[in-house]
Formats: C-alpha cells, structure tokens, sequence
C-alpha cells in the first residue's frame, strides 16, 4: 500500500481532471508503469490509417458472416428431405452452413479484436504491489478514472468507424449464439394436428392414433434403406417398418417396436411395389415418444408375472409392451437382461422389473414404465389394443402415478 495521502474531500476529488485521477489511483494502489509506448505518437500516421483499415476488414467479415448464419438459420430450405428425394443435395448443405458461418463469423471478430489491440492499445509494462481487503471511496473513485483513461487511450472514441462495427459484430455474434436456442423454445401444451408423432404436445405419442379409431400395429425396424433402380434412387417399396408376429420373436427375446398404422402398412398380403410409405415409417422411428420394448418371457417366468392392477389386460401371453422412454429424464432404456429380466436405462442406471409390470427396483426413476395394451388380430399380426394409459417419459406435468 502506497503512503500516499488517502484522505481527500470530495470537492478536492471533484476538482481533479481525469488525467490527474488516473494518475493518483495508479500511485494509491502502488501501481509503478515501468514501460508505455504509444503505438502512434505522430498524428495522420499513414501506418496508422493502414492499421485501421486492417482492423476493419476483419469486422466487416464478422458482420457479413453473421448476417449470413441469420439468413440461412431464418430462410434456407432446412425441412428433411430423404434419399432420393429432389432437393436433398440443398437439405444436406444446410447444417455445414450454419456451421461454416457462425464458426467464421465469431474468428473473424475475434481476430478483429486482436488486431485492434495489437495496433492501437498503447504498449505497457506495469507492476503492481498487492494489498488486502475492500477498496475507500478515492480507491472507487480513482478506479472509474482509470478506466476512462484507457477508453481514452485505446483511440476508440475518436474511431466511429470501428466503433460501430465492433459494436455491430458483437451484437451480431450474440445473436448467432442467441438464435438457435429460440428454435428449441416450444410450449409444451400446444396441441397441433394428431399425426404418427402425437399432436405435439408431450402426453400424445404415435400409438394415441389408437384412441382416434385407427388400428395400429407393433412395426418392427427393418433397417431397409432407398434401392438403386434406373440409375437413380427410389424408396418406392421399400417398407422400413413391417408387422409383427408372435412367433417372430424367441423366447427371452426383446425387440423395439414403432407405431405403424394400418394405412401405412405395405407388407405380406398388403404388398404394393409402387406404393411409398417410407417417409412416414421414418416419422413413426424419429417419434420421440414412440419406441415400445416388445418382450417375449419365458414361459415359465410369464406364468409368474405381476400385472398391475387394472392393466391384467395389457400383455398377449408371454408378450409384454412397455414404453422404451424413461420416467427419470427420458432416455432409451435399452439394454435388457434376458437372465432377471431387468431393463436398465445406461444413463442413470435405472433397473425396472418386468416381473413387477416393470416398475423402479434401482436408480433414480421413480415411475414404472408405461405398459402399451396388445393383442394378436385374426391375421396373426400384434397390434395396440389401446393407447398408453398415462404420459410416456418423466410426464413431470401429468403424471398420475
Ligand atoms: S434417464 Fe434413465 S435413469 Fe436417468
């Protein structure tokens, strides 16, 4: 700490300029500038104007390459389109564009930044003794000095040029983070039109289409893909989900199964090769809530199996349906073990029973998971015999149970 007299009145203060207080809280907080060069001492300096110059191009190409991420992320074609499909080579391009953009975007206003205080901050080598606890009324005061002292000598003000357009790289590189985030904001309890993903809002799943009438089979992925014909590719059919039957699946065995509706179906008796259901097949997979865990027990351990209460119903057999969406935060629970038959969500390491009409033995979640009534019809092809009874998902705004 500097012995410097502390005490001065706030007339004394007031009295000051700017270049004095500066100095003062410099001496005050025993700040000793053992080294200042200013970068251009001599006025219209042609290095001067080609520094500035430098400094602008890169703020320039900020600016250009933000406005550029907001006119792609607003008005470029982003909407899927699938193999084949005219318009795929655009859809394709659009998320390296907003990469490529926002990614150059923010380099350039951070090489402008660099540049700007590598050409114009005056050069300064200061050492400074430490001192504890809170700063008196000259420190603060001093302190505001000091830091209009270096607005004044990092030449800004005088610059409106770059002032406006590091101003504007910075606004613009805010939005480039801001806006996609706007993307993901969604009320939650907006119903849209019911399709194979619900309605939108997040009780609603593809099986609901059940509770409108429809009748809805257990589609198994098939993992088909477009084929190559005439030299171009075609999803004409190729069916990506197909039904079900009970005796596709061995005992112990689980498989996750999709909503596929009834006017979706393009399979066995119901085969067209001319018809495409391959996009909506892809919207049942992509549902967020759709996937089903079709389990087959063994028989001895179907014999043993607890329903819940009022779901008795619910199973065909030894054959099980239950959501595959966790009730902790979501996750797939995908990994089942045959031997106690447990699922295990990876993520928090959840345990549920499928004994026990899959309810929480360990871990986190609170919730059994959602059991989706079944049945086999006269063709012998598993279908939904209703919608799930309770929001699939941790359904934090509607659980019941
Ligand atoms: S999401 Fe399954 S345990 Fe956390």
């Amino acid at each position: 700490m500097s012995d410097k007299k502390r005490d001065y009145s706030k007339e004394e203060l007031s009295k000051m300029s700017n270049d004095e207080l500066a100095r003062l809280g410099t001496e005050l907080d025993g700040v000793t500038v053992a080294y200042r060069k200013e970068r251009f001492p001599v006025a219209n300096d042609p290095a001067e104007k080609r520094a500035s110059r430098h400094v602008g191009i890169w703020l320039v190409l900020a600016v250009v390459f933000a406005v550029a991420f907001i006119g792609i992320y607003l008005f470029y074609p982003w909407q899927y389109k699938h193999l084949g499909e005219e318009g795929l080579w655009t859809y394709s391009l659009y998320t390296p564009l907003l990469g490529v953009t926002a990614g150059l975007g923010i380099v350039s206003l951070g090489i402008g930044i660099i540049v700007y205080t590598k050409s114009f901050i005056p050069e300064e080598i200061s050492v400074q003794t430490r001192h504890d606890g809170p700063s008196d009324e000259v420190d603060r005061r001093t302190l505001v000095a000091l830091l209009n002292d270096s607005w004044k000598t990092s030449t800004l003000g005088r610059r409106p040029m770059l002032k406006g357009l590091a101003g504007t790289g910075a606004v613009l590189a805010g939005l480039v983070i801001a806006l996609p985030l706007g993307g993901i904001v969604k009320n939650p309890w907006k119903a849209k039109a019911m399709g194979i993903q619900g309605d939108g809002t997040l009780w609603t799943t593809g099986w609901t289409l059940v509770s409108e009438g429809q009748k809805v089979y257990l589609g198994r992925d098939t993992g088909a893909i477009a084929e190559m014909e005439n030299g171009h590719y075609t999803t004409e059919g190729v069916s990506r989900l197909t039904r079900v039957r009970p005796e596709d699946l061995d005992a112990g065995a689980m498989e996750t199964v999709f909503p596929l509706p009834e006017e979706m179906v393009n399979d066995g008796e119901l085969y067209s090769p001319k018809r495409n259901v391959y996009e909506e097949h892809m919207h049942s997979i992509h549902g967020s809530r759709n996937a089903v865990m079709l389990i087959r027990l063994r028989e001895a351990d179907a014999r043993k199996a607890v329903p819940r209460q009022g779901q008795e119903t619910f199973h065909y057999g030894e054959y099980f349906a239950y959501s595959k969406i966790c009730t902790h935060i979501g996750c797939p629970t995908s990994l089942y073990e045959q031997q106690t038959n447990r699922i295990l969500c990876p993520c928090h390491q959840s345990q549920f029973d499928v004994m026990q009409y899959c309810k929480p033995i360990f871990g986190p979640a609170a919730r059994a998971l959602p059991q989706l009534p079944i049945s086999v019809d006269e063709d012998g092809y598993l279908f939904a015999d209703g919608d799930f009874i309770e929001p699939v998902g941790p359904a934090f705004w509607e659980r019941r149970s």
